[in-house]
């Protein structure tokens, strides 16, 4: 990589930033398309997230992503807010606007969908309701994105009920909360994993899959283990199964355009790159 004094600046605002892959797949991208930018891992611990912030208009940056544990302060503290991003609650894509403003955006509703519909082609929002195991931050951009999609019911499922309450009042729609013990994926035409349970270090997720019809999709937004005990015993069972690393590569996508001016393209090659760390 070598740089002209006109190179285009971004890169992740994160505490700690040492393990985000977004720095390996946008400087995959820009390698590729040979483009005069650059990418950078940017960690911010909390205390000064709001001056790094300030600061990256004044650096001459076209933006940054802005990962854990930031999302929910810079949609405070941005100047304009995309209304995707004000329902989820969290911005992960800032891009400076040429007077100096801050626009921040969520880009994981489009992300999950994108991924979901590269996935499984054959699935349509209209096939029934979606089952959405998970009430985090994860799980509003997806419920987001199923609403909107025009998914004709919602029906989230989470540990801590209040937290699900909540965000099917902040999304709006047809969100129905579940309690965890009533759980029941008979007439489900998509199930989504949000929780952290199936990634590595964490517990298994223990669903019954039984009632789960042949031809429903099943998605884990946990990409490590790229094959999550739920997605192995979903495939087992005939189930259409999508997994979570697109979801990553997806979301990456509008960034780079708004920031770099060209459209980068997710394929299998950019996927084995990301995926090999
Ligand atoms: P993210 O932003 O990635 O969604 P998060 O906001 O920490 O992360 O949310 C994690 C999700 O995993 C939550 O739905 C959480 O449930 P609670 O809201 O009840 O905390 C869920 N989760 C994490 N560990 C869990 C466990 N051991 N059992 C059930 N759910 C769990």
């Amino acid at each position: 990589m070598i740089l002209s004094g006109k190179a285009r600046l971004a890169g992740v605002m994160g505490w700690p930033v040492g393990h985000s892959r977004s720095p390996r797949l946008h400087g995959f991208w820009l390698e590729r398309m040979n483009i005069d930018g650059a990418y950078l891992p940017l960690p911010v611990a909390p205390d000064h997230f709001e001056q790094a912030l300030r600061a990256l208009p004044k650096l001459g940056f076209a933006g940054a992503n802005v990962t854990v544990p930031h999302k929910e302060q810079a949609l405070r503290l941005v100047d304009h807010v995309d209304p995707v991003a004000a329902r989820i609650g969290a911005v992960n894509t800032l891009v400076i606007r040429p007077d100096g403003s801050i626009e921040g955006r969520n880009t994981d509703a489009c992300g999950f969908l994108e991924n979901l519909r590269h996935g499984a082609p054959d699935w349509k929002p209209g096939d029934g309701p979606a089952m959405v195991l998970g009430a985090g931050g994860a799980a509003r951009a997806v419920v987001a994105a199923l609403v909107d999609s025009g998914v004709p019911e919602v029906v989230v499922v989470n540990r801590s009920p209040a937290r699900a309450e909540a965000l099917a009042a902040d999304i709006g729609g047809p969100v129905r909360v579940l309690p965890w013990s009533e759980l029941d994926l008979n007439g489900a035409a998509l199930m989504v994993n949000t929780t952290s349970l199936g990634m590595t270090g964490q517990p298994e997720l223990q669903v019954d899959l039984g009632r789960l019809a042949p031809d429903a999709v099943v998605t884990d937004i946990v990409y490590a283990p790229l094959m999550t005990g739920l997605l192995i015993g979903a495939a087992a069972r005939g189930n259409r199964v999508v997994d979570g690393i697109g979801m990553l590569l997806w979301q990456a996508v509008p960034g780079f355009e708004a920031w770099f001016g060209q459209r980068p393209v997710v394929d299998t090659q950019l996927r084995d790159f990301v995926l090999a760390t």
